[in-house]
This record gives C-alpha cells, sequence and structure tokens, in this order.
C-alpha cells in the first residue's frame, strides 16, 4: 500500500550529459507509480566547495535551495558513476553540505546504480549515506547496467527491465517503506 502523493528527489553524481546514471533515474521519474513525483536534482554541478565556514547564517543560497527539496522530500533516490575507486566528488560535496544539518536523518534512500560496474563506490556511498543517518531501504535498491551501451541500446536494457516490472517493483517497495512499512 503506497501513501500518495509521494515526492521523490533524485540525486545524480554524474554531470555528464549522456549520463547513463540519468538515464535510469529518468527512467524512474517518467515511469514513477500514480501519485509519485520524482524531480533529478540539477543543484549538483553549480555548488560550491563545502567549507564549514559558511554554514549557518553564511550559508549559500543554492545550498539552501538543495537542503530545501530534501527536507521536502518523502525519499531520495542516489545514482552515481565509480570514479578512481571511488565515490564521484560533486555528489560527496552535495552531501558534505548536508552533514551537519536536520534534512538527511532518518530521510528514505534507495540507491539506482547503472553498471554492473562500481562496488567501491556503492560501498563508499552506503557508508557516507548510513554515517549521515539516512534511512537505507535496501530491498528497494536497482542495478541495471547501461554501461558500454549505446542510446538505442541503453534504451531496449531500460525497456525490458521495465517489461519485467523492475522498476516499478523497486519504487513501489521504496514507497512502501516511506512510512516505515512492513521490513
Ligand atoms: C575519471 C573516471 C574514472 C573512472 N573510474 C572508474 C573506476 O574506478 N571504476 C569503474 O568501474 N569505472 C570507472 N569509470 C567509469 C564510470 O564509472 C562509468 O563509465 C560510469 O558508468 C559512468 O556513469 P555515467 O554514464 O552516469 O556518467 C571512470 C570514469 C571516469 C570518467
Amino acid at each position: 500500500m503506497i501513501r500518495t502523493p509521494l515526492f521523490l528527489y533524485a540525486l545524480c553524481g554524474s554531470q555528464r550529459k549522456a549520463s547513463t546514471n540519468r538515464r535510469l533515474l529518468e527512467a524512474l521519474r517518467d515511469h514513477a507509480p500514480e501519485g509519485v513525483t520524482v524531480e533529478i536534482c540539477e543543484l549538483i554541478g553549480d555548488l560550491p566547495i563545502f567549507n564549514p565556514d559558511c554554514e549557518g547564517e553564511n550559508t549559500p543560497e543554492i545550498v539552501e535551495e538543495l537542503a530545501a527539496k530534501v527536507r521536502a522530500a518523502d525519499g531520495v533516490i542516489f545514482a552515481c558513476p565509480e570514479y578512481a575507486h571511488g565515490l564521484p566528488g560533486g555528489l560527496k560535496n552535495a552531501l558534505d553540505w548536508l552533514v551537519s544539518r536536520d534534512e538527511a536523518p532518518f530521510k528514505p534512500v534507495m540507491i539506482a546504480h547503472a553498471s554492473h560496474r562500481g562496488d567501491f563506490a556503492l560501498e563508499q556511498l552506503t557508508e557516507v549515506l548510513k554515517t549521515m543517518s539516512f534511512a537505507l531501504v535496501p530491498s528497494a535498491n536497482i542495478r541495471i547496467s547501461l554501461l558500454g551501451k549505446d542510446a538505442e541500446g541503453q534504451q531496449v536494457s531500460l525497456r525490458e527491465s521495465m517489461d519485467h516490472g523492475v522498476l516499478d517493483t523497486a519504487l513501489k517497495e521504496f514507497c512502501s517503506r516511506i512510512d516505515g512499512g512492513p521490513v
């Protein structure tokens, strides 16, 4: 049973126009269940580098904008590539801005991953999110490899996943846990 309406905010760790992680988030957005809105964050690439001197009353407007979206979200979806066996710096920077604030704790999170590789990044992302007290919902995580596929190949993979109900099942699972549903 899903309570609607629900607002999910999606953070993509890749800034590439042709990002496969973004394609996956777009597929989740475009095929979300009735009453569930997925908005992809467009702020990550414009955030200044985190500096604790710029917190509190010195917080940049764009950081307040990001924090307000996370606060308003019923849940957050992350998708990111792996860079040099690590988490992309831009995404980590966005998360660093949220560490000392109160938006992250207990906010439900699902992770969507668009590669059959990148386990280091996934492990690091999971550790950072846990440390920030996000409420991870591992049963909703999905992994659909779009890596190395051209636009048509990516569409085929996404279509197959949708036909098998992978995206729908993951989103419904995530949404059903948002109000502390049964584990
Ligand atoms: C600078 C750089 C470093 C990378 N390092 C790794 C790596 O350590 N491990 C890995 O599996 N892939 C690595 N990759 C490949 C990306 O993680 C992979 O292409 C990813 O799917 C890209 O995501 P995107 O399509 O959303 O941009 C690297 C790519 C770049 C550009």
